[in-house]
């Protein structure tokens, strides 16, 4: 069998995703809606697994970040001084045979003529800037007077309450506001499955620092960041980092880099860390009239902090997790001949489910009264699954491909049947290894809490 191609096996995951509950496309029975996508049973838990572990690397195991949740409902006015009315927009052109709406970097140029990139067409309009951000009336009265915004990045919520945070906080520079959240783009072309939605949810920390520590800081965070992706089981040999250009950079960095990830579709951004000056905190005092500065009581000097800013994409990391984990192999099957298998090699700290339990048959008693008190045992510590239906080699298939690291299965030794040393002993079964050992149900929980955590 040869391999599949990058778009074949792209096709695969995205079925794969539907078929399993991992994501579904939103409203789908009412044909779609573009742009949205919604997280089926598998789906939820993957994304809560990733969601958690940020917090717990970003907020819980360190002493110079904390936390917060703002509304996603914005005042205009945080989005005029932040620069979002003016210019969070993107060039878009129309092509005029196909009717397209398309961005401006989407057009494809042959012998220097840019022509639209579904129909071939020539005829295409000016460039005109599109806002991105969606707009919104608040209260009974639809005038301008009442107009809110969904916010397009977590971000500007943190740099408005960074005085209030730092007063109840009590922290010293450098410290971080680190939240995870929804954030909204009406963009031009959603594409690629999630990885460009107009509905998503980021991980972003505001890290906030003296000026003469940005640079640094930057610095510091880029190690920090790759470390995370390959503790959530994405090989360095997957990511890069792009250096963005200082004609590409928004005018008020002094430094930013993409951390990029090799889908299938080709190489593409998970995470900007930019180092945003203190343009945000200038912006925000200049038009609130507050002042947002910042005392350092041993220098006694007052100034406005400057911010590095790692900023990741729920939605994309869980689609990264999702392309780095699948994998087509041979495994035996019931009666012992080798069959093609597919499996989600998911970091078992991913995974959905942590450990499958099967009595090995459906219709004995015993086997299933032990099994349901494994089930018990594990369920508080963990998320667990119970089945019964099947032969086991389908039991295990079935686990194989929804990414379960483990499986529990209690059979007649379990019983002490066969012999009296094996009673309450379990076989545990390792998804890609496909080896079995067998473990004491005692010692059960304590060597999955170590394999899982
Ligand atoms: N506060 C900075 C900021 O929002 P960004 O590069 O525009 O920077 C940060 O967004 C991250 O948010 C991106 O690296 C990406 O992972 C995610 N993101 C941005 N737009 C997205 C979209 N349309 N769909 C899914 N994720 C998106």
């Amino acid at each position: 069998m040869s391999a599949p191609t990058d778009a074949q096996r792209m096709e695969k995951i995205v079925s794969l995703c539907k078929r399993r509950g991992f994501i579904f496309q939103s409203s789908e029975i009412y044909g779609g809606f573009n742009g949205a996508w919604d997280y089926g049973p598998l789906g939820v838990e993957l994304k809560r697994n990733l969601k958690n572990y940020w917090w717990r690397v970003m907020v819980h195991e360190r002493d110079d970040i904390v936390g917060m949740d703002g509304a996603i409902l914005t005042h205009p006015a945080v989005l005029k001084a932040s620069g979002h009315v003016e210019g969070f927009s993107d060039p878009m052109i129309d092509c005029r045979t196909c009717k397209a709406h398309l961005r401006a970097d989407q057009l494809v140029e042959k012998k220097g003529v840019k022509q639209c990139p579904n129909c071939g067409g020539k005829d295409l309009t000016e460039a005109r800037q599109f806002n991105l951000m969606f707009e919104t009336h608040v209260g009974a009265a639809a005038e301008e007077s009442s107009v809110a915004y969904l916010r397009p990045e977590t971000a500007q919520s943190i740099f408005v309450q960074f005085k209030n945070i730092l007063e109840v906080s009590r922290k010293k520079l450098p410290f971080g506001i680190a939240q995870i959240g929804k954030a909204f783009r009406n963009e031009i072309n959603p594409r690629n499955f999630t990885f460009r939605s107009r509905e998503f949810e980021q991980m972003e920390l505001e890290y906030f620092c003296r000026p003469e520590q940005g640079m640094e800081l930057l610095e510091y965070w880029k190690e920090e960041r790759l470390k995370f992706y390959e503790n959530i089981g994405i090989s360095r040999a997957n990511l890069n980092l792009l250096n963005v250009p200082d004609e590409e950079r928004a005018f008020y960095s002094k430094g930013t880099y993409d951390i990029e990830y090799d889908f299938p579709f080709g190489r593409q951004e998970l995470e900007g860390v930019a180092y945003r000056t203190d343009y945000d905190l200038s912006q925000h005092q200049k038009a609130s009239g507050k002042s947002l500065e910042y005392f350092d009581e041993e220098t006694k000097e007052r100034f406005i902090p400057h911010v590095v800013e790692p900023s990741a994409g729920v939605d994309r990391t869980v689609l990264a997790i999702i392309c780095e984990a699948y994998a087509e192999d041979q495994a035996p099957n019931d009666k012992g001949e080798m069959e093609g298998r597919t499996s989600l090699r998911f970091h078992p700290r991913m995974a959905p489910i942590k450990c499958a339990i099967f009595p090995l048959l459906r219709n004995k008693e015993p086997l299933v009264a032990k099994a349901k008190q494994i089930l018990d045992l594990l369920r508080p510590h963990m998320f667990v699954f119970y089945d019964e239906s099947g032969a086991i080699g389908r039991r295990y298939r079935r686990q194989d491909e929804i990414g379960t690291p483990f499986c529990v299965t209690v059979d007649f030794e379990t019983l002490g049947e066969k012999q009296s040393d094996l009673r309450d002993t379990v076989t545990l079964r390792e998804r890609d290894s496909m080896k079995q050992e067998r473990v004491k149900i005692s010692d059960l929980l304590e060597l999955l809490l170590l394999r899982i955590a």
